[in-house]
């Protein structure tokens, strides 16, 4: 039996789609019931923040899916994520979990800001865990140009701070597909998996692209750091989450994501999709409704 977490998010409902299709035994924990409903598979209700509820949805399982929730905002000096997911594979070691596929992000190292330095904690427990266990670190999502979380101006033109930049970015639906293959495995999946789309688009090239698909202009604004967090804080940010956030994407302007990886055909046999058949699926529907 397989155990999803983060089951009604951007990677947790393709995976769902994809365990249904093969036929695999899975139940998803979802933190509302009626938002698992309609994930049309077995549910169970759990959050992080209770691990109580976690071991409950844990009973009979002996492979996990640990995904959650980003950075968020926090006044803290640890992500939420960090105690979460740790103290997730505690409760699956001691519930006889046998291996774990986790969600991280490419890039994860000691003393990086916000998701990448939070996901190597996670990982570094995980890695030293008695059990076994797979680390997804992909590039950036293509959902995110749907989430809000790539960010755009108040006239809807996409913004960053280096617009010659290029990202890798990748469908969330390929992500699924490779915990799918993982999860499913004969024996427990072992290692570490960059994964990234099949090409890396500059932030003008990303414009045009949406531009096509949503029927309408989008403009590529390209902003120093200092203006950029400006703008976020505007937008309602908190001052240091915003700064955190310029620092990452002046990583991302110096080529951090820019790199190609084989690794999705490599574990799923099939061509990482492109940014175009992201959004040309939109088109159809089929993945209007998700977020
Ligand atoms: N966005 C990117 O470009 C990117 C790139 C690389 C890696 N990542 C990583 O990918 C992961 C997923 O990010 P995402 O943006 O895809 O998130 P997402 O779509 O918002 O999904 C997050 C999921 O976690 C669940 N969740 C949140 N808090 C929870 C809690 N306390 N207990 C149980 N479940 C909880 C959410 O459930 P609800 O529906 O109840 O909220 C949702 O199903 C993150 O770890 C992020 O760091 C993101």
């Amino acid at each position: 039996m397989i155990l999803i977490t983060g089951a009604t998010g951007s990677i947790g409902t393709r995976l769902v789609r994809r365990l249904r299709e093969l036929d695999v035994p899975f139940r998803a924990m979802v933190r509302d019931e009626a938002k698992g409903r309609a994930l049309g598979c077995d549910v169970v209700v759990g959050d992080f923040d209770d691990p109580d509820s976690v071991a409950a949805a844990l009973a009979g399982v002996d492979r996990l899916f640990l995904n959650g929730a980003g950075a968020v905002p926090t006044s803290g000096p640890r992500q939420p994520m960090v105690g979460q997911q740790l103290a997730a594979i505690d409760t699956a070691v001691a519930a006889g979990v046998q291996a774990i596929v986790k969600v991280s992000v490419w890039g994860a190292r000691q003393g990086a800001k916000l998701a990448a330095g939070a996901h190597w904690e996670i990982e570094r427990h995980l890695a030293a865990a008695p059990v076994a266990s797979a680390v997804l670190q992909p590039s950036g999502f293509m959902q995110n140009f749907l989430t809000g979380a790539g960010a755009f101006s108040e006239n809807g033109d996409l913004l960053g701070i280096a617009g010659g930049a290029r990202v890798s970015y990748i469908d969330c639906f390929d992500i699924a597909a490779c915990a799918a293959v993982l999860l499913t495995g004969a024996e427990p999946a072992r290692g570490t998996f960059v994964l990234t789309g099949p090409e890396a688009l500059t932030q003008a090239e990303i414009a045009a692209r949406l531009s096509a698909a949503f029927g309408r202009p989008v403009g590529s604004l390209e902003l120093p750091p200092r203006e950029m967090t400006a703008r976020l804080v505007a937008q309602g940010v908190p001052a240091s989450f915003a700064a955190d956030v310029a620092e990452l994407w002046d990583e991302i302007a110096d080529g951090s994501l820019a790199a190609v990886t084989p690794t999705v055909r490599e574990l799923t046999g099939a061509d990482p999709r492109t940014f175009e058949r992201f959004l040309a699926d939109l088109d159809l529907g089929a993945d209007l409704g998700v977020r």
